[in-house]
């Protein structure tokens, strides 16, 4: 805090405590730089400068004001949450935590900007900036991408946090991140935990914080049709930019759900069976990014379908010459037997 009282940039936002005024440029701040905001902020503020006059606001006009800063859900947001504030609070700002945070558009951190900048509540405001910090400070070799890591820095800012000025101490933990303990070369020489710092001392603020991509998973479900008919079967090479490229398979349909109607697609395919297809085998492939849900059908057909370009017909005992990936080959091991 000392630091902070030498260093702090001044900021519209620091000098007042009226939650509402905190509120918009926290919300602001989520996804928009402190340079591009400040403008923003001050056009917003003169705009709406109550909770009231933006609940009493249309939301095009609130949009207007918005315009330019992207990711509009914010600005409907805070439209919605300062009608709520004038319902069900009577046009006063919450002051208790809990009931800022069920605001629309708030999560942790900025309820917890909110709670300790406005009303000096002991709640840690872990922002990037702040698990940054903390991660070298400590030597936390956590990804700090995951809520457990979140969980754990909000701990230690629990303890380090001093009783009556959680506000000054949040806003101090943000600029030091912000202005200090930058992401990429931080100059530890000008910084006054040169001494105390883990990543300092074992220069490695290169390497801390971890911060690991949490990658989205993509489902995909890939149902083969294995027709055999007088000891034939139809084979086909895939191509395209994707997984297996270049190995044969059998012929597949793909849907993005899980549903699939093979007596459907039959139908429509024009393809008479004997009998009922049987589905045979049923397993999850996991790659990287991808799931793949797959489903093997043995289809016996009167006749073998038309071929389409990448087709091929072959005796059912040649399959197991082709290339093909793990689990089709998994499969055709399962049909000579
Ligand atoms: N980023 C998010 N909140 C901030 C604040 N109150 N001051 C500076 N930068 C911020």
């Amino acid at each position: 805090m000392n630091w902070f009282d030498e260093h702090r940039r001044d900021l519209p936002w620091r000098n007042t405590d009226d939650p509402y005024k905190i509120w918009v440029s926290e919300i602001i701040l989520q996804q928009t730089r402190v340079v591009q905001g400040l403008s923003y902020y001050h056009n917003f503020i003169a705009n709406f400068p109550t909770v009231k006059a933006l609940a009493e606001a249309d939301e095009a006009q609130v949009l207007k004001v918005w315009q330019g800063l992207g990711y509009y859900s914010r600005a409907r947001n805070l439209h919605a949450a300062a009608k709520s504030v004038v319902r069900d609070f009577n046009g006063t700002f919450p002051s208790k935590y809990d009931d800022i945070r069920r605001l629309k558009g708030v999560g942790d951190y900025t309820a917890a900007a909110i709670a300790s900048f406005a009303f000096n509540l002991p709640y840690p405001a872990v922002d990037g900036n702040v698990l940054r910090f903390t991660a070298r400070y400590k030597g936390l070799f956590d990804n700090i991408a995951t809520a457990a890591t979140r969980k754990k820095v909000t701990a230690i800012c629990q303890e380090w946090m001093p009783a009556d000025h959680a506000g000054t101490f949040n806003q101090a933990m943000m600029e030091m991140g912000a202005i200090q303990c930058v992401p990429i070369n931080p100059d530890c020489t000008q910084c006054p935990f040169a001494t105390t710092c883990y990543a300092a001392i074992h220069h490695c603020t290169d390497t801390l914080p971890v911060k690991e991509k949490t990658t989205k998973i993509k489902d995909r479900f890939f149902h083969y049709l294995i027709y055999l008919k007088d000891n034939q079967s139809i084979i086909q090479k895939r191509t395209g930019n994707d997984i297996w490229k270049g190995l044969y398979e059998f012929p597949l349909v793909e849907t993005e759900t899980e549903r699939f109607d093979l007596n459907l697609f039959l139908q429509e395919n024009d393809i008479q069976t004997n009998g009922e297809p049987q589905i045979i085998l049923q397993k999850k492939h996991l790659l990287s990014h991808q799931r793949i849900h797959l489903s093997f059908y043995i289809i016996h057909p009167e006749k073998l379908p038309k071929l389409t370009e990448n087709q091929q017909v072959t005796e059912a005992k040649m399959l197991p010459k082709f290339a093909v990936s793990k689990v089709t080959a998994e499969m055709v091991e399962m049909l000579g037997q």
